[in-house]
């Protein structure tokens, strides 16, 4: 096959990080190809020296044949070349038909907006990879799946050849993942090539046509998938093998830390009781809309119950605030790493040490540097954050490793009950096993852990109890150990 793109020995760093060195790697016209690795180990870098957002230090970048002295963001568009982050970049208070066709519309210049060839160009971008959403509908209120859509229709507007997309799949529930990759397939039969980055191994088998591993700065593999197993993908990326272990509860006659009976909130959930023992890890799983992720920010008082009872180690409490939770002993690491939870400006110390002021202050009530720095360093260790030092900004950091900055925030807060919401949710398969070691080292401490997960097998291996929620109810109850994912799955997906 032909060659789209073409990079040779591209460098790139930034303060304090050499996060490309040397990089070799050529892209073929039409191909679905993914770049996997580490947190930290350059992809999205990678895309944005592509993309023009980035230049390279030094290095060779080589279009249809053609090199190119560097690629700014404009000369990247008219070479066929097109970027979708995470954020999609979208107009939410504009409709579907403007947000698809402006860009075009735009082009074309001419001072009135002919609306008729609005809808023309934003339903031909439809029709090529045969989705039919409604050309009316405000951005804003569509759910995120279908956003993602839109991106990519605008992006079809123009004589599409290349399509980058960043980790595309971290925040869509499971159906719309599926529908994401049948859009990748189509618009490879269009000859349009995708550059896919996921940390969701099975996906990246599911559509790829080669894989390319990079780590750390490096690529160290091109490979068709068919030469690769996962065993064999985590040990490219990582250099080391995955010991894969079973959670296992200790003491199933332990205390029971919280105990909740009949907590509703209208149109959200009803009638929920469950109870979590200390050292216990307790799963909790549904489609989006079924009320997990609802009950979750009730215990932790962003959005209280409106009726029903909380006990936190036999007492009963009343959660109307965030902080009626953390006095309560409940810490909580949210699903959406982007918008909660962090200060993207401050350091990486100063958020993982955000919530344990109390505990770092001196004897005249000043907070003590030298433990804070140490803490800090702790935890950097603990979840192998990449960073150069404490003190640099959280904005710096790849986006897997600041959610290990928010899941540390948290934990060394030492709370007795801990609710995690997806919290392996963009971050690599290594962080992912250490992630799950040290929550499992908490709960044998005595922490009660409530795991919130779309995906089964996580919740599977890393619990002792699944919780299913289906239409705001708890309807099924199963034992992690006697179960297998495709079981959790299909009461996930049953009639409520
Ligand atoms: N603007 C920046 N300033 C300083 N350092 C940066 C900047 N952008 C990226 N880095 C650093 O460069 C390295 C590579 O980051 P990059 O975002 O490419 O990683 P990634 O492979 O996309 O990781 P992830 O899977 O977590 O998204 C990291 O160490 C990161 O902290
Ligand atoms: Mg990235």
């Amino acid at each position: 096959m032909e060659e789209f793109l073409r990079l040779e020995k591209i460098h790139k760093s930034f303060v304090g990080v050499h996060a490309l060195k040397g990089v070799d790697f050529t892209l073929r016209k039409g191909e679905i190809h993914c770049l996997v690795g580490e947190n930290g180990c350059g992809k999205s870098t990678l895309i944005k020296i592509i993309s023009g957002v980035l230049q390279p230090d030094s290095g060779r970048i080589v279009v249809e044949g053609q090199p190119v002295a560097s690629l700014g963001s404009a000369a990247t568009m008219a070479r066929g070349i097109q970027v979708i982050y995470q954020d999609l970049s979208l107009f939410p208070n504009l409709t579907v038909a403007e947000n698809i066709a402006i860009a075009e519309v735009k082009e074309r210049g001419g001072g009135v907006v002919d609306w008729d060839e609005v809808r023309r160009i934003a339903r031909a971008a439809m029709a090529r990879i045969r989705v039919d959403l409604d050309l009316d509908a405000e951005v804003g209120e569509l759910p995120i799946g279908v956003q993602q859509l839109v991106a990519i229709c605008r992006a079809l507007t123009s004589d599409l050849k290349l399509l980058i997309l960043d980790e595309p799949t971290a925040s869509l529930p499971k159906h719309d993942i599926e529908n994401l990759l049948s859009v990748v397939r189509d618009l490879q039969a269009h000859g349009i090539a995708v550059l896919f980055v996921s940390h969701k191994l099975n996906e990246i088998f599911a559509v790829a046509e080669r894989i390319t591993v990079f780590r750390d700065g490096e690529r160290v593999a091109t490979l068709p998938p068919n030469e690769l197993d996962d065993d064999r993908l985590v040990a490219l990326m990582t250099g080391r093998t995955l010991a894969r272990k079973v959670f296992a509860f200790a003491d199933a006659s332990a205390r029971k830390v919280l105990e909740v009976r009949g907590l509703s909130k209208r149109n959200h959930f009803a009638d929920v009781s469950l109870e979590l023992r200390a050292g216990e890890i307790v799963g909790l799983t549904g489609l989006i809309g079924s009320g997990r992720t609802e009950l979750a920010l009730a215990l932790f008082g962003i959005s209280p119950a409106e009726s029903g009872e909380i006990r936190v180690e036999g007492k009963p409490v009343q959660i109307r605030s965030v902080q009626d939770a953390v006095a309560a002993g409940i810490a909580y690491v949210p699903e959406n790493r982007l918008v909660q939870g962090l200060v993207m400006k401050h350091s990486v110390e100063a958020n993982v040490t955000a919530t344990v002021l109390d505990r770092l202050l001196g004897r005249l009530g000043l907070v003590d540097p030298a433990r804070k720095q140490a803490l800090a360093r702790e935890w950097i260790k603990a979840l192998g954050i990449k960073v150069s030092n404490p003190a640099v900004p959280v904005q710096t950091l790849s986006g897997g490793n600041q959610q290990k900055v928010v899941i540390a925030k948290w934990l060394a807060a030492s709370p007795r009950i801990l609710i995690l919401d997806g919290p392996t949710v963009g971050v690599d398969v290594m962080a992912k096993a250490a992630i799950h070691d040290y929550v499992r080292g908490l709960a044998a401490r005595g922490m009660a852990v409530l795991l919130i997960t779309d995906e089964e097998a996580e919740a599977v291996a890393n619990t002792n109890r699944i919780l299913i929620m289906r239409a705001g109810r708890i309807r099924d109850e199963i034992v992690a150990a006697a179960a297998e994912a495709e079981q959790v799955q299909q009461l996930v997906e049953a009639p409520s």
